[in-house]
């Protein structure tokens, strides 16, 4: 069968697994990417970024992390090289176009025919073609490109391009201050040397109490000490994670095994499910009492009045957990960092105005790191409003992807990379091997009542488990649950002999080939650490990302 084109949008970590995978099946991707390099968010970071997840979940199934990378957490430029050398590795760079940047994304087909078409589809490919529009710009004069594709893979990514900047009344926003005001996407983007003469020695404030915003007053309050503090205007009170093991318990322990899931209801769960997850609620909210109680413990959070009044797991489940920089209370105490909690702030001629407030507090600088945009980007790709609207009705709504990847009225299309887990790059790579096994026949969709049913459970789950965040796309605390899924949709057999215990206590790692091969059949520790796989592998041939002890092949 001919193999159709697969255009890929976005050379960061969730388009070179696309490109990666895509290969695999014989097609001949192109991916596009506007910057001159591969890495998304990770080609540049402020200085201090290192990875929140630790490595070994943030890994590629089939290509692990160096040995000469010693740290649990690396650093940015570890990142990047990591991600340099899987591309390299898979001969991934012939296929990306550097400098390009998709305009728009028009599709041609009959969307009537098409809409009923995803149902049932053989090898997902239908008549119509999308028309991407491509502007190069490498050379001096920008040159526009229009290419076919039998099928657009989205990798745009949510935490870029298109930052958020909150509206103010008129007369009150940042064209009335005489200072500077940027977003943290600007200062990340600056060159560390140029970032540090830009806060040194001014006054600064933080807008933004997560981990963009953290990490920059850490790095100003370095730079400025007291003399000039850095101050963090904040709207609500977040748990931070002050370590990853609540009374020595790893974290992942507590949320990351299946046993931790079975607490959890689940997106149109099934009656024993939504009982046990019932049943075990107590447990649920005692673990969650257990890790706040540790975290007051280690972070005075009482002390300056920011003790949460969402429960830990709320925060986990939302995706909205950051952690917290060692030693930044102790700046706090210095007088190097100061805290202003307020719903809202205005700008003023001589810095900003907290809600209520009768004095500005004065400063040279204000760093919005306010976050992104990322549900706008998504929609501004399109040509059709349409298609647009199905993305998100209003930007207070969840994207609406099946099985986080396919909007069911979007035809031919894929987005990766949208929805957060606990580790991102884990959950990309089986989404597009998901997705490149639909593509390659492997499996049909369900209809598209089916998906939209889908769909609509996990807005409630998102609703009830988040709350005021649930358009915040998120799966962490459900990462095994959604994972299987993906992985029974693709045949994968996840009935293999279990043992209690390791199937429902272990924890989440992806494993690689190698690792696959040594593992089966054996217990293995990785890296010492008490990551106890049990694997009983009936094929040491099949690649595996469905982690954990009950995906057998
Ligand atoms: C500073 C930082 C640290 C993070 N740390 C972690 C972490 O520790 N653990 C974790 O799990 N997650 C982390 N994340 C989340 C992170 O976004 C994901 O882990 C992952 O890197 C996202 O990869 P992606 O390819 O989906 O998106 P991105 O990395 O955003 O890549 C998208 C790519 O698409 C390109 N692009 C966008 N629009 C167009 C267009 N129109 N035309 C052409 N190209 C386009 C962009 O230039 C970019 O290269 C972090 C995010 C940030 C910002
Ligand atoms: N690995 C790392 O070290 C690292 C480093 C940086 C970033 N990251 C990741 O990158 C992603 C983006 O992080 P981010 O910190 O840029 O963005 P973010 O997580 O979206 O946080 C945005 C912050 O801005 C605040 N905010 C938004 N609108 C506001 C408004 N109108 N007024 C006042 N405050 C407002 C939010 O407050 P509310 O909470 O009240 O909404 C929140 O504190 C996250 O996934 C993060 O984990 C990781």
């Amino acid at each position: 069968m001919e193999k159709k084109q697969v255009v890929i949008i976005g050379a960061g970590i969730s388009g070179l697994v696309a490109c990666k995978y895509c290969l695999s099946k014989g097609f001949h991707p192109i991916v596009f990417e506007s910057d001159g390099d591969i890495g998304g968010v990770w080609a540049k970071t402020i200085r201090t970024t290192r990875l929140q997840t630790f490595k070994e979940m943030y890994q590629f199934s089939d290509f692990p992390w160096p040995s000469s990378v010693t740290q649990d957490y690396p650093a940015q430029d570890q990142v990047l090289n990591y991600l340099r050398s899987y591309a390299t590795h898979f001969d991934l760079m012939k296929h990306i176009r550097f400098h390009s940047v998709v305009k728009e994304i028009d599709y041609q087909g009959e969307s009537s025919f098409v809409w009923s078409q995803w149902n049932g589809i053989g090898g997902t490919f239908l008549p119509g073609k999308w028309k991407v529009t491509v502007v190069t710009s490498q050379s001096q004069a920008p040159l526009t490109k229009v290419y076919d594709a039998d099928f657009v893979i989205l990798c745009v990514g949510r935490f870029k391009d298109v930052p958020n900047i909150p509206a103010f009344a008129p007369g009150t926003g940042p064209e009335v201050f005489q200072g500077k005001v940027i977003h943290s996407m600007d200062y990340a983007s600056m060159d560390h040397k140029k970032a540090e003469e830009f806060v040194k020695g001014k006054r600064v404030v933080v807008v933004g109490f997560q981990k963009q915003g953290l990490d920059i007053a850490m790095e100003c309050s370095s730079l400025n000490g007291p003399e000039n503090p850095c101050t963090v205007v904040y709207r609500k009170d977040r748990w931070k994670i002050s370590d990853f093991a609540p009374w020595g318990i790893p974290l992942q322990y507590l949320y990351l095994n299946r046993f931790s899931e079975l607490m959890v209801h689940k997106p149109g769960e099934g009656f024993l499910l939504g009982m046990l997850a019932t049943l075990l609620s107590p447990l649920r909210w005692g673990i969650s009492k257990l890790v706040e109680i540790h975290i007051k413990k280690k972070l005075p959070l009482a002390k300056y009045d920011m003790v949460p009044e969402r429960s830990f797991s709320k925060d986990m489940r939302s995706c909205l957990l950051a952690i917290m920089p060692e030693d930044f209370f102790n700046r706090v105490e210095s007088g190097s960092i100061v805290l202003q909690k307020s719903p809202g702030f205005s700008f003023h001629k001589d810095g900003i105005m907290l809600d209520g407030g009768i004095k500005p507090i004065q400063t040279d600088i204000v760093i919005l790191a306010t976050g992104f945009k990322g549900i706008q980007k998504l929609k501004n790709i399109f040509t059709s409003q349409d298609f647009s609207d199905f993305i998100a009705v209003s930007p207070d709504s969840r994207v609406a992807l099946y099985r986080e990847c396919i909007q069911p009225r979007i035809p031919q299309l894929a987005i990766i990379g949208f929805s957060e887990s606990f580790s991102n790059l884990f959950t990309s790579e089986i989404r597009c091997r998901w997705i490149v096994e639909l593509l390659d026949g492997g499996f049909k969709l369900p209809s598209i009542e089916e998906m939209e049913k889908d769909i609509s459970n996990w807005d409630d789950y998102m609703k009830n488990s988040s709350g005021k965040y649930y358009q915040r796309s998120c799966i962490t605390a459900l990462d095994i649950w959604y994972n299987d899924q993906l992985c029974k949709d693709m045949g994968w057999n996840l009935d293999g002999k279990r043992d209690f215990g390791l199937t429902y206590f272990s924890l989440m790692v992806p494993w690689t080939m190698p690792i696959h091969n040594f593992i089966k059949n054996h217990d293995l520790r990785m890296n010492n650490k008490d990551f106890i796989m049990q694997r009983t592998a009936r094929s040491s041939t099949v690649f595996c990302l469905c982690i954990d002890t009950s995906c057998v092949f």
